[in-house]
Order: structure tokens, then sequence, then C-alpha cells
């Protein structure tokens, strides 16, 4: 991740922002998060989880908002230094006390085993893009898998649909006094390599470009799920969002094996142990 201001920003709102609190306020919903993770483990296992791991857990919101739950623990595992200090400042810090214990750091690659074994690992945003290749995307959901309890699940999310693919294609959306900007910058359909950056904007005019930088694969969910299976998973489920009367996504998500063509779709992978 790396951040690059206009040169024209000094002094500016673009100058004074904080790009980890713009991401956590336009990208992440840890409360949606935390009702899906119940709601799949319930769907496996009728029961309720207790020990998460975060993979690739940046400012480890998703981590914080766990442990919000009496008796629950929260690993999260990241390779970089500055989100996990920007999250321990500006997370961790708001929990209680007895609720910040709860919450375990470490600053490690994700294929490693330093974790007690967990009932959820989340692998959220794409993260798990970042290998571009099947030995390391294998590679990583044997380790994923190992690092699981026996009644535990792996959670992902994908996205797809043709203007995902399309190149200069950017998503704007108003988030309080700033837009958020995604931009997909560059998609190779023979590679499926594909960059996206995310840019802020504010009232002023001025910008904070490419706050966030992605090079990815663009996976399919055929071949994860092949991967899945192969890693060790017994069950690997689609989750779909349902659709309202306007026909657009309510919120509502369940196990689906067959839909339609959408320009732009998320959906969940979850892959039970
Ligand atoms: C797209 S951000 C995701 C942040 C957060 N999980 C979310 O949902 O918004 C990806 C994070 O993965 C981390 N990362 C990338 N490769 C990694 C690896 N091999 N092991 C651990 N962390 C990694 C990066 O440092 C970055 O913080």
């Amino acid at each position: 991740m790396s951040k690059t201001k206009d040169k024209k920003s000094a002094g500016t709102l673009a100058d004074k922002a904080d790009k980890y609190k713009l991401y956590q306020k336009s990208v992440q919903e840890p409360e949606h998060e935390m009702d899906f993770f119940e709601q799949a483990y319930k769907d496996a296992f009728d029961k309720k989880p207790k020990i998460l791991r975060e993979d690739f857990c940046g400012t480890f919101a998703v981590c914080c908002e766990w442990v919000k739950q009496a008796g629950r623990t929260a690993y999260g595992v990241d390779l970089d230094d500055e989100p996990l200090n920007w999250g321990r400042k500006n997370n961790l810090a708001k929990l209680k006390p007895e609720q910040q214990q709860r919450v375990t750091l470490i600053k490690d690659d994700v294929r490693s085993n330093s974790t007690p074994k967990a009932d959820i690992l989340a692998a959220q945003n794409f993260s798990f893009w970042y290998f571009k290749t099947r030995e390391e995307l294998l590679s990583y959901f044997k380790t994923a898998h190992g690092n699981l309890a026996k009644d535990g699940l792996m959670v992902m999310d994908m996205m797809g649909g043709g203007e995902c693919i399309t190149e200069d294609q950017n998503d704007v959306r108003k988030v309080g006094n700033f837009k958020y900007i995604w931009e997909q910058a560059s998609y190779d359909p023979i590679t499926h390599d594909a960059s996206f950056y995310i840019h802020f904007k504010f009232k002023d005019g001025s910008k904070l470009k490419r706050a966030f930088e992605y090079h990815w694969r663009f996976w399919t969910i055929p071949e994860v799920r092949e991967l899945l299976e192969e890693a060790g998973f017994s069950q690997v489920h689609v989750y779909w969002e349902g659709t309202d009367k306007d026909g657009e996504g309510d919120g509502e998500w369940s196990r689906t094996t067959k839909t339609g063509s959408e320009p732009c779709w998320i959906a969940y992978i979850v892959a039970v142990k």
C-alpha cells in the first residue's frame, strides 16, 4: 500500500487526511461481517463461533468488532507494521481493557501457523488475490485449512462481472464529506493480472491519489473452489446476495449454486473444514 499526495495538496483537506480513517469509512463494515460470520457458522455447525483469525488484517477492524462479544478471542495477521500500528492507536485503543486483552496481533505472512486453531478464518477484501499462481494459492489454502479447528470455516469475498474487468472504470461514491474512488486501472485477459487503485477526493477539490494500490490476479470462483477442495476443505459454498423489488441487493446472503450474469457482483466463499 502506498500513498502519493498531489503536489498541489499542501495545506488542503487531502494534506490533512488520514488514509486509513478514510479507508475504514468507505470500505469496511465490521458489524455486517460479524452477522455474516455468525450466519455462515450456524449454517455449517448450528452453533456459535468463538475464535477468529483475520488474515491480511490491516488495521484489524474486524478483530476489534469480534471481541466486543464476551468470551471471544481474535488473532490478526498482517505483514505490514504501518496498518497494524494505526489499528493499535485508533481501533484497539477504543476497546475496553478487558476486550483489548482478547486481541492478539501477529506481524507475519498469512502462510504461517502462528495462532491457535480458529473457528473462523477470514480473508476479506479480496486479499488472497495477492497470490498469483495456483502453487502459491494452494499453499495458502493448505495453511489456512491447518489453522482451523475441527469445526472451522474459512470466509473470503470475491468480485466479478464485466464491469469489474473494464479498464479505466471508476466506481465513485460519496462518503460523508469526501468521495471514494475505486479505479479498475488494468486487466490482462491472458494472465488475469489486474491493478486497482483507491483515490479520495475532497470538497476543496484536493485529492489523495493512489492512497491504496493493489496488483492482484483476478481469480474466478470455479478456480478458487477447486483449489480449496484440493487443499482439503470438505465443502465449499458460494453465498450470493438476494435482491429487493427494485433489483438492488437486499443484504440477505444465502448458499447459491446457480445464478444469472451480472455486470458487477460480490460474493462470499465459505470453505468448511
Ligand atoms: C486489501 S488490504 C485488506 C485489509 C483488511 N483485511 C480489509 O478487509 O480491509 C490487504 C492487507 O494484506 C496485507 N498482506 C499482503 N500480503 C500479505 C501476506 N502474504 N501475509 C500477510 N499480510 C499480507 C497487506 O499488508 C495489507 O494490509
